[in-house]
């Protein structure tokens, strides 16, 4: 029997039935996001993994060949083994796996939304925040019961609103329900855009279970 696909990570268990993925950014750990976790969903359970990618010593979820240049066949194969990890943490927490809600930085931003082109049934809506266009899919995905939020800086140096616009038009192609918020930002979050992710998540209610 193969062992099932483990991360070093952090679960906190939470006293509703959705579990937000936290994904950390290049240099980031299991622990990172636990406390942001808290703040934008305080009842939900948190499933925060290490990436395990090190980069001149700093963790990540898949490789790159140079900023913004993703190697792609490790992209694919990271994205499935994270997806994979996913499923198997839900069964060991007895977790709903039908709402789960990704919550990505930077890089871990760019791996969710590789899950919901790649792994669509894995997220039932996601949070990202500097997010790029991390590959085209092969086929188009079902995202028509997936509400995703995106959070993008109007001075990032590393995410220009143009490409946060390829992926907003990328996923809305694939039939996602996108919101998209510009912040006077650079690659670093600001207060502001976190109290409105909080506010969206909420507004959201209790997730429905996916068709
Ligand atoms: C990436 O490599 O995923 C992006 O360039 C964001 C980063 O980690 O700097």
């Amino acid at each position: 029997m193969r062992p099932a696909p483990d991360f070093i990570h952090e679960f906190v268990p939470g006293t509703s039935d959705r579990t937000l993925l936290l994904l950390h950014g290049t240099g980031g750990n299991e622990h990172d996001l636990i406390p942001f976790g808290k703040e934008l969903d305080p009842s939900a359970a948190l499933l925060s993994p290490r990436g395990k990618i090190l980069e001149n010593g700093m963790p990540r979820f898949f490789r790159r060949l140079a900023e913004g240049v993703f190697d792609l066949e490790d992209l694919r194969t990271r994205t499935h083994e994270l997806a994979d990890f996913v499923i198997a943490a839900a069964e060991r927490y007895k977790i709903d796996i039908s709402k789960i809600v990704a919550v990505g930085y930077s890089n871990g931003a760019n791996i969710a939304a590789s899950l919901l082109l790649l792994r669509p049934e894995i997220l039932r809506a996601a949070i990202l925040f500097r997010a790029m266009v991390p590959l085209i899919p092969d086929s188009m995905p079902d995202l028509s019961s997936v509400d995703i939020w995106i959070g993008a800086g109007d001075h990032d140096p590393i995410v220009p609103p143009s490409e946060t616009q390829r992926l907003v038009d990328l996923l809305r192609r694939a039939g996602a329900n996108v919101t998209i918020r510009f912040t006077n930002a650079t690659h670093g979050l600001t207060d502001v855009e976190v109290r409105t992710a909080k506010h969206w998540l909420e507004e959201l209610g209790p997730l429905g279970t996916r068709q």
